[in-house]
């Protein structure tokens, strides 16, 4: 019996994966992986320039691509997305639920339309995109779905409560969402990052304060870049992670470890 190869297992030619929040940052970074491991990659994000730019480079580098700007805060949007990927490439293999913002205030200053405008792009979304491809998955017996959750799903700070609600609960969709897909072959897990240096952190990389306790309370001793975060969806998207489900699994350089 051959050994079998390192690579091999972690090749995704011929899948079809959907990326929300892949104009920029971590999305940005997984769907270049996804696509540099062999699969088609859907990209979805507001802007559709920034979209076309994004599709540019990938073809450029050899991959296949394609550009759906949809608004996710509206679940019109989600399930336009999942015909439009279908549309284009017959099929959604693997779902990448990244797409998300943040909305800071302390509580008394916390808006209800804030709150709900936080939970349905991070977190609404995420059901309505599941619900849309996984008959198809069903179908053809396999899938993977991966949202980009947090370590704010389990731990928490101040003025940021939609956000970690909305968290706490995509990682608990994931677990509700493989015990019931699971028997059609279907993997659900999340990434967790701790604190990666992307547009959505700008503020806190601009507190002198926050840069410190990173450099500090950090095993590693660093924020995390977006291409770190790549690695893991392509693993749980792969043969390598069939096994694997209802996971979140966290990427903090250490963070949540060390006391
Ligand atoms: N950075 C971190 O430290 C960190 C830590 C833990 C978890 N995360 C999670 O990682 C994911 C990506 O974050 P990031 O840091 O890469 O942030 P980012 O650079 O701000 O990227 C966010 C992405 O989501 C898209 N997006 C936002 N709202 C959308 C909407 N309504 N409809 C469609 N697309 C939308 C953005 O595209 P457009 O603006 O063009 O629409 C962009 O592509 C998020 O779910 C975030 O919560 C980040």
């Amino acid at each position: 019996m051959g050994l079998p190869s390192g690579l091999s297992i972690f090749d995704l030619t011929g899948r079809v994966a959907l990326v929300t929040g892949a104009s920029r940052g971590i999305g940005w970074e997984m769907a270049r992986a996804l696509a540099g491991a062999g699969a088609s990659v859907a990209l979805v994000g507001r802007e559709q320039a920034t979209l076309d730019a994004r599709v540019a480079e990938l073809e450029a580098a050899g991959g296949t691509a394609a550009a759906i700007p949809a608004d996710l805060s509206d679940p019109a949007g989600g399930t336009a997305v999942a015909a439009a990927c279908a549309a284009r490439f017959g099929r959604v293999d693997i779902l990448v639920n990244n797409a998300g913002i943040n909305h800071r205030r302390p509580l008394a200053e916390f808006e209800l339309a804030d709150f709900e405008r936080v939970i349905a792009t991070n977190l609404t979304s995420c059901f309505v995109l599941a619900k849309a491809v996984a008959p198809g998955m069903a179908g053809r017996g396999f899938g993977r779905i991966i949202s980009t959750s947090s370590i704010m799903a389990s731990t928490a700070r101040p003025t940021i409560i939609a956000y970690i609600a909305a968290k706490g609960g995509l990682s608990s969709m994931t677990r509700a969402l493989a015990t019931e897909l699971g028997p059609d072959g279907i993997t659900v897990n999340a990434i967790a990052p701790g604190y990666i240096a992307t547009e959505m952190t700008t503020p806190l990389q601009q507190n002198p304060e926050f840069d410190q306790m990173m450099g500090v309370r950090t095993p590693l001793r660093r924020w995390g870049r977006p291409e770190e975060m790549a690695g893991a969806a392509v693993f749980l998207a792969s043969d390598a992670a069939a096994y694997l489900t209802g996971q979140t699994i966290i990427i903090d350089g250490g963070l949540t470890i060390a006391i």
